[in-house]
C-alpha cells in the first residue's frame, strides 16, 4: 500500500514524498516583480519536509499580470532571483517548479484593457494573432523558469485565469475554432503546453486543470476527462486537479475536507499519469488517506502549511507510524 511518506519517480525526477506545497500568491515579490528575500524565506521555510513545492503563480507578460507584487517570470530580467529562489529550496532536498499564468480578464491593473477569449465591459477580445502571441509568452517563460533552474513548470489552467477562460464555455463564446465545441475550447490550452512542452523538454511539466465550474452550463468532469487526456498526449507528467470558474475554494465547500478530491479521483480514472489532489485538507489522517486509498497520487496542503509549516513533519511522521503498524 502506498503511503503519504513514499517517493514518486516521476520523468527521472524523485519526489522524496507525496505532499505538495500547491501555488498561493503572497505579495511578497517587488513591485517589479523580482524575487525578493522575504520571498526565498517564506518558501525556505516550507520546503524542509513537502516532496514538491509549486512556486505561486508568476505572469507570462505585463498584460497577464493579476495584482501589485506579484511575482514574475515575464522577462529574462526575473532569472537571476528566480535561481536564487530554487538554489535555497534545492538545499532543503525539495523539488521545486514554477507556475506560470496569464490573468485575462481578471488583470487589475489601473489603465490596462485586460485581454480574454470573449470581450465584456472590461475585457478586449483576443484576436488570433495576439492568441499566438500569449502562447508564445508562456513558452518563452517556461524557458525562462528552466533556465533559472527550476525542475519544470505548472501552466494554470484553472481558477478563470485565461488557460481556464477559454476551457469554459462561462467566458469563452468565440465562434472561431477557440471557441463553441469542446474540441475548440480546449484548443488554447493544448496550443499552450504544447509550446511550453517544447522549451522545457525533460523538465516536469504539470497543468492545474480547473476540473469543475459547479454551474450547470460550465465546465463538467467530462469535459475535463477529455481535456486531461489530451495534455497527457502532449507531454503533461502531472494533472494537478482544482476548481474552474468557481476558483480554488468555493464558499459552499468550505468547511468540506478535500472538497476537490471527487473531481481528482475521475480525472485520475481518465489518465496514466500522475494526479494531485486538494481542497481544505487539515488532518494528517486524511492526507494520508487519499493516497493509501489511491484516490490522488499526490496530495497538496496549502492554508494549513501557510499557517503552521511544521504540519508537514507531522504528516508524514503519522504515514509512517501507520505504514509499520500495517506491516
Ligand atoms: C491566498 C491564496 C492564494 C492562492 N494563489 C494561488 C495561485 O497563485 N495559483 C493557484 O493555482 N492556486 C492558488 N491558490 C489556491 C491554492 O493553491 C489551493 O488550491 C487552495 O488554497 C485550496 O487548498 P488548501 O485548502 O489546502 O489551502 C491560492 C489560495 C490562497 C488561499
Amino acid at each position: 500500500m502506498t503511503s503519504l511518506a513514499d517517493s514518486l519517480n516521476v520523468r527521472g525526477f524523485t519526489l522524496r514524498n507525496r505532499l505538495v506545497f500547491p501555488p498561493i500568491l503572497t505579495n511578497l515579490a517587488s513591485f517589479d516583480g523580482s524575487v525578493t528575500e522575504e520571498l526565498i524565506e517564506h518558501y525556505v521555510v516550507r520546503s524542509s519536509y513537502v516532496g514538491l513545492v509549486i512556486v505561486e503563480a508568476a505572469y507570462v507578460s505585463e498584460s497577464g499580470k493579476y495584482v501589485q507584487r506579484q511575482l514574475s517570470v515575464h522577462d529574462d530580467r526575473m532569472i537571476q532571483g528566480l535561481r536564487k529562489l530554487v538554489e535555497k529550496v534545492h538545499e532543503k532536498g525539495a523539488t521545486i517548479v514554477l507556475q506560470i499564468v496569464h490573468s485575462g480578464s481578471k488583470c487589475s491593473l489601473p489603465n490596462v484593457t485586460p485581454l480574454a477569449p470573449s470581450s465584456d465591459e472590461r475585457s478586449k477580445e483576443l484576436t488570433k494573432e495576439e492568441i499566438k502571441a500569449v502562447v508564445e509568452e508562456f513558452a518563452k517563460a517556461a524557458e525562462r523558469a528552466v533556465v533559472a533552474g527550476f525542475d519544470g513548470v505548472e501552466v494554470h489552467g484553472a481558477h478563470g485565469f485565461l488557460v481556464n477562460q477559454f476551457f469554459s464555455p462561462l467566458t469563452n463564446r468565440r465562434l472561431d475554432e477557440y471557441g463553441g465545441t469542446l474540441e475548440n475550447r480546449i484548443r488554447f490550452p493544448v496550443e499552450v503546453v504544447a509550446a511550453v512542452k517544447r522549451k522545457i523538454g525533460n523538465k516536469l511539466l504539470l497543468y492545474r486543470l480547473g476540473a469543475d465550474d459547479m454551474h450547470p452550463e460550465g465546465v463538467s468532469i467530462e469535459d475535463s476527462k477529455v481535456l486531461a487526456r489530451e495534455l497527457e498526449e502532449k507531454g503533461v507528467d502531472i494533472v494537478d486537479v482544482s476548481g474552474g470558474i468557481c476558483g480554488s475554494r468555493p464558499a459552499q465547500l468550505e468547511g468540506v475536507e478535500g472538497y476537490f478530491i471527487p473531481q481528482a479521483r475521475e480525472i485520475k480514472k481518465a489518465v496514466n499519469v500522475p494526479v494531485i489532489g486538494v481542497g481544505g485538507i487539515r488532518s494528517l489522517e486524511y492526507a494520508n488517506m487519499v493516497i493509501e486509498k489511491g484516490y490522488v497520487d499526490l496530495v497538496a496542503v496549502g492554508r494549513m502549511l501557510l499557517k503552521d509549516p511544521e504540519w508537514a513533519k507531522r504528516a508524514l511522521e503519522h504515514a509512517n507510524i501507520i505504514k509499520k503498524m500495517k506491516q
